[in-house]
């Protein structure tokens, strides 16, 4: 196998969407900077705001969940041409399809790095991200999202929700029932993607993605965000 440690990093769809090119830019330079350290970066980006919009279009229009997933997995692969093209070279170009394609991209001898979307209907790219760590052997997904970290209770509906510094995947599955898993609608940690990180007991930086030198951090291993552990 090769030289580099590999690292899977996951960004919300949020921050890696064409509203926002120079954003793009810094999450490219970010990523560099975690490349240049010696860990060989497994990008996943997610659909963001395009996605749930063409997804609620097309459920107005009557269109099946599974297609409506097809239709967010295809956004998160257009978010993910523009970071590859923001990465200069230093990317693979083909985006992985599948877990065969991304297993293939892995075994690549350049070690470039790997940026990709979603995989199948029925799962969050967050369920990627596991899955990815599973297939390269990574010890840690940095995930960038829309808070800063996990919280006992939804902080935009709560005004007293509180953060967790560190949560086991096992305290984090009890808070997590009862949540919504429709296309465009996937929770931060769907059920496919606790059951990989618990199996595999990897271990999820969870950090907020507004600054993209977080994820630099967290790469780094300083303690911000949440630290889910087996
Ligand atoms: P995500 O919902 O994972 O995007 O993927 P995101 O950017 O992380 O979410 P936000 O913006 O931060 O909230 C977008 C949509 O693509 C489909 C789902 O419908 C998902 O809601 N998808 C993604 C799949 O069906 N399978 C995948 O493997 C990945």
């Amino acid at each position: 196998m090769g030289r580099m440690t590999p690292i899977v990093i996951k960004i919300s769809g949020s921050f890696i969407q064409p509203d926002n090119p120079e954003l793009i830019k810094s999450y490219a330079e970010a990523i560099i900077d975690v490349y240049s350290t010696g860990y060989r970066p497994i990008v996943i980006v997610g659909g963001g705001k395009v996605a749930r919009n063409y997804i609620t279009a097309g459920r107005n229009l009557g269109i099946n969940e599974a297609l409506l997933d097809l239709i967010g997995i295809q956004v998160t692969r257009l978010n993910a041409r523009l970071l590859i093209h923001a990465l200069e070279g230093r990317a693979m170009t083909t985006i992985p399809e599948t877990v065969s394609d991304l297993l293939k991209a892995y075994e690549d001898p350049s070690e470039r790095i790997i940026v990709m979307g979603g995989l199948q209907p029925g799962q969050s790219t967050n369920a990627v991200s596991a899955i990815a760590a599973e297939v390269s052997g990574s010890f840690l997904i940095i995930n960038a999202t829309k808070v800063d970290g996990v919280y006992d209770k939804d902080p935009k509906l709560y005004k007293d929700a509180k953060l967790f510094r560190e949560i086991s995947v096992e305290e984090l599955k009890k808070i997590l029932t009862d949540k919504s898993a429709m296309a465009g609608r996937y929770e931060l940690f769907d059920p496919p993607s606790l059951t990989i990180i618990s199996r595999s007991r990897i271990k999820v930086r969870v950090v907020n993605g507004a600054n993209p030198e977080n994820i630099v951090r967290a790469a780094k291993g300083e303690s911000i965000g949440t630290l889910i552990t087996p």
